[in-house]
């Protein structure tokens, strides 16, 4: 039997439902983007993983370049304060932009990121969201156009996602037992 992290309660997704999901979003944006030579943005640092397999998921020409952005600090809940910490190298006016983000749970980053991109005047932007996170009662305040997979309320880590750049390196996405950061 394949052996996880101590740290890790549940594993919700395997590499291999992975790789199946990022295939996916690869696929469909080739379909959407064909001839259109869209800019991928990596939200830093979560979504370099991802969008290190999305890129070479994606068929038809594409650009990538990143931004850093800091919500959480070292904790578990959405501060709600964004901070551009890295921008882009590359000016966005008249292309089509897609962001590709590891989680969105209350989508104050990204509705952040999105006003602020919005008024470099790109051609689109659109999300690509690996994960979404299910949170009752409550709906993010952006809407992703592509969603890799819903996961419920709980922290998970791993394919990039980290708890005080933790567990990043983990090739599966897995709920955090709660001990470890209670
Ligand atoms: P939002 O602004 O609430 O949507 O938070 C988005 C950011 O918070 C993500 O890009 C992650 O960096 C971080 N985040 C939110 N939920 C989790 C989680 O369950 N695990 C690790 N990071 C998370």
């Amino acid at each position: 039997m394949e052996q996880f992290h101590p740290d890790i309660k549940d594993v919700l997704l395997s590499e291999d439902d992975i790789k199946k999901i990022v295939s996916c979003i690869g696929d469909q944006i080739s379909t959407d983007y064909e001839g259109k030579n869209p800019l991928v943005i990596a939200v830093l640092r979560g979504a370099f993983i991802f969008t290190a397999d999305l890129m070479r998921a994606i068929k038809t020409d594409c650009e990538v370049d990143f931004m850093a952005v800091s919500s959480y600090g070292d904790g578990v809940k959405s501060s709600g304060v964004v901070r551009i910490i890295k921008d882009l190298d590359t000016k966005i006016e008249g292309r089509d932009v897609i962001i590709a983000e590891d989680i969105l749970d209350s989508g104050l980053t990204l509705s952040y990121l999105i006003k602020a991109l919005g008024a470099r005047h790109p051609k689109s932007i659109e999300i690509a969201a690996f994960l979404v996170k299910d949170i009752e009662g409550k709906k993010p305040a952006v809407t992703p156009r592509y969603v890799g997979a819903h996961v419920p309320d709980a922290f998970v880590v791993g394919y990039g996602l980290d708890y005080a750049e933790h567990y990043r390196n983990l090739p599966y996405i897995g709920v955090l037992k709660p001990e470890v950061y209670s």
